[in-house]
């Protein structure tokens, strides 16, 4: 899969870019058939909120064969590696629930800002891609950005161990809102389906989830393998040791599975 020059250059301007409906609603609903076990399974790799209901699922491609798929998707991993300008490895694959009701905030920060100071990732190189596996909408806690904000590199941050159940390096509010003044702050929205692609700098936060809706996310974290991590005081299933260029499979590897099981 390609993108187009336009995507190629809003990705570099903004910092983001939104496919809308990249995956189809049948390959978003096999992902999301497989969270309730995810969700039930008593291992390290699930985080839960303070109220107890789970934030997070590291690591699902390496003992769910869905995920296993989805991680070596050639929807996810060829524009990472077009854009990287390189192969690229999985440093990070993990589900946040934001469960209805219960899903908690995740302060504004940048993900390399983690990925540098407790993972020691040398260069900005890596990237996201989300995957919304729920429809997202104003009311279900989108991921919020703050465009163009990425050209600023690492901003300085304070590691934040007690807001949320999750320990994260986070920007202080002062910051955010002169950030806010030049960038303003925009929400996307989709379909389950829709991807996502962000670069590593770029601020973002997401508020917590009222609504009677869960808004389930995955998010394939690659890095360039010119790029890889040099410390390894996080949990593997956090901050992957395994620098090896992925494999992608075919595009149509998620359908296979569905017909298998049909
Ligand atoms: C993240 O920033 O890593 C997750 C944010 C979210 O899912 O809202
Ligand atoms: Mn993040």
């Amino acid at each position: 899969m390609k993108l187009t020059q336009e995507q190629i250059e809003a990705y570099e301007d903004l910092g983001y870019i939104t496919l809308d409906g990249l995956f189809s609603r049948e390959e978003a609903a096999l992902m999301k058939s497989r969270l309730p076990a995810l969700y039930r399974m008593d291992r390290d790799e699930v985080i839960k909120e303070k109220s107890g209901v789970v934030r997070t699922v590291f690591a699902a491609h390496t003992f769910d064969d869905v995920f296993a798929r989805v991680a070596r998707h050639p929807r996810l991993i060829e524009p990472a590696r077009e854009l990287l300008g390189s192969d690229v490895y999985m440093h990070q694959f993990k589900i946040n629930a934001k469960a209805a009701f219960n899903g908690d905030v995740w302060q504004w920060h940048q993900d390399f800002g983690t990925w540098h100071e407790d993972d020691g990732m040398p260069n900005p190189r890596a990237m996201n891609v989300a995957v919304f596996l729920d429809d997202v909408n104003e009311f279900n806690g989108p991921l919020m950005f703050i465009p163009r904000s990425h050209k600023n590199g690492r901003i300085e941050a304070g590691h934040d161990r007690t807001t949320t159940s999750y320990p994260l390096w986070t920007l202080d509010n002062d910051k955010v809102a002169a950030l806010v003044e030049d960038g303003g702050i925009v929400a996307p929205k989709g379909k389950a389906g829709t991807v996502l692609i962000f670069q590593s700098t770029l601020v973002h936060a997401s508020a917590p989830n009222l609504s009677p809706w869960d808004r389930n996310t995955l998010y394939v974290t690659t890095n360039s393998v010119d790029n890889a991590i040099q410390k390894f005081q996080r949990p593997d299933y956090i901050a992957h040791r395994d620098f090896t260029p992925i494999q992608t499979l075919d595009d149509n590897c998620l359908e296979e599975l569905m017909k298998a099981v049909a």
